[in-house]
């Protein structure tokens, strides 16, 4: 039986387009764009021009990219940048963050560079703005933010705008991790009053190992990683040729396909959502239908029985593919630490289930099906 992949907030198929985009560049056009000659400037130009097609699609400078190893190193560049570059001694997040955001954080507190602080949610993921303006005005020196777009797990989706403008009345830097909503959203950064943004596009039909620091060219900033004067001096070694045009390849399709692409998964995951709340009744739902979230998630809690224990690994044996938490927490049923903070002691089974515009209505009913079968 055809397998079902229902597990695209980990990652996507490479899209056939962005993969054709791609292919030159591991063969004929091989050259180091750092060399003088001709194998070098035709990977030059190719790389600004995937440079200028990102920044313009976010309504940046084209100085402001600096193409990265993912969603991963942006965050590790922008959280140290602020911290030992930019002077920012309190460092403000929120508990449901990724791993990349939150243990990153861990290390410049472990090594007494800054003192992490975390702002007050609602059991939606919803962030507390007065209890952040009340962190913003207790802390001693300068403060970075680093709040996430859209939440991974639960797919909770928060107004980062709004962020902006209160960091931007402290004088707090603010980055924000918009790996999950970047192909799904519009991202205009003039809007956003963000310093840094974190993206990859491996969550959007391009390659795995590519990712997007947006980072204000008028900022004074560090380079993580040291060595070459590449990407402006800010991220050194040679750059990644081909994840860097399937960057910008998948990321042009996304941005033309979006309003379809949208549709066509809000009615995927009505249909399956509605089924699963006629089905099982004693679900609940981690992800908040009612309140803007990530058209694409769908994280559901099911009642702790000897049949749901095994959950993911009976769908696995189903050919269907999902994860417990993030990708990190699938297989065994670890725990999530977003669900322990939003729903602490709370013993559900989590499943997240997350499309992608190649799922279709009928693998969403014979998921139904099989969850019937196993529970
Ligand atoms: C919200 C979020 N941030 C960061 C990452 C890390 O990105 P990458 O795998 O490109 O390092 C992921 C996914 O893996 C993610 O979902």
């Amino acid at each position: 039986m055809e397998r079902i992949y229902f597990d695209n907030a980990a990652t996507t198929a490479l899209a056939p387009e962005v993969f054709e985009a791609m292919k030159p560049y591991f063969m004929e056009k091989f050259g180091n764009p750092s060399s003088i000659h001709s194998y070098g400037r035709e990977v030059r130009l190719a790389i600004e021009n995937a440079r200028k097609s990102v920044a313009s699609i976010i309504s940046a400078r084209p100085s402001d990219i600096i193409f990265t190893s993912g969603g991963t190193e942006s965050t590790n560049t922008a959280l140290h940048a602020a911290v030992e570059g930019l002077g920012c001694k309190t460092i403000i997040t929120s508990p449901i963050e990724h791993h990349a955001t939150l243990h990153t954080a861990d290390y410049l507190q472990n090594s007494g560079k800054a003192t992490v602080r975390y702002v007050r949610l609602d059991n939606h993921g919803s962030i507390d703005l007065n209890d952040l303006e009340k962190l913003l005005q207790e802390s001693t020196g300068r403060c970075v933010v680093t709040l996430m777009h859209g939440n991974n797990e639960t797919g909770f989706v928060t107004d980062i705008e709004v962020v902006g403008l209160l960091c931007e009345r402290y004088n707090a830097v603010f980055h924000s991790d918009i790996v999950q909503t970047l192909a799904h959203y519009p991202v205009d950064v003039r809007k956003l009053r963000t310093h840094f943004l974190s993206a990859t596009c491996h969550k959007f039909h391009g390659p795995k190992g590519t990712g997007l620091l947006y980072a204000d060219h008028n900022l004074k900033m560090e380079p993580f990683i040291h060595g070459g004067g590449q990407e402006r001096n800010m991220r050194a070694g040679t750059e990644n040729i081909y994840g860097i045009i399937g960057f910008a390849k998948a990321l042009e399709l996304a941005v033309a396909e979006r309003e379809r692409t949208v549709a066509q998964i809000s009615q995927l995951r009505n249909h399956f959502a509605n089924r699963l709340r006629h089905e099982f009744p004693d679900i609940t739902f981690n992800t908040p239908l009612e309140q803007e979230s990530l058209i694409n998630i769908l994280s559901i809690g099911f009642p702790k029985t000897e049949h749901s224990e095994m959950l993911l690994f009976n769908l696995d044996i189903h050919n269907i593919c999902v994860s417990g938490g993030s990708a990190c927490s699938s297989g065994a049923q670890t725990g999530s630490h977003v669900i322990q903070a939003l729903h602490p002691g709370s013993d559900q089974v989590t499943v997240r289930f997350s499309f992608s515009r190649y799922n279709t209505i009928e693998e969403a009913d014979r998921t139904i099906e099989v969850l019937k079968s196993i529970l």
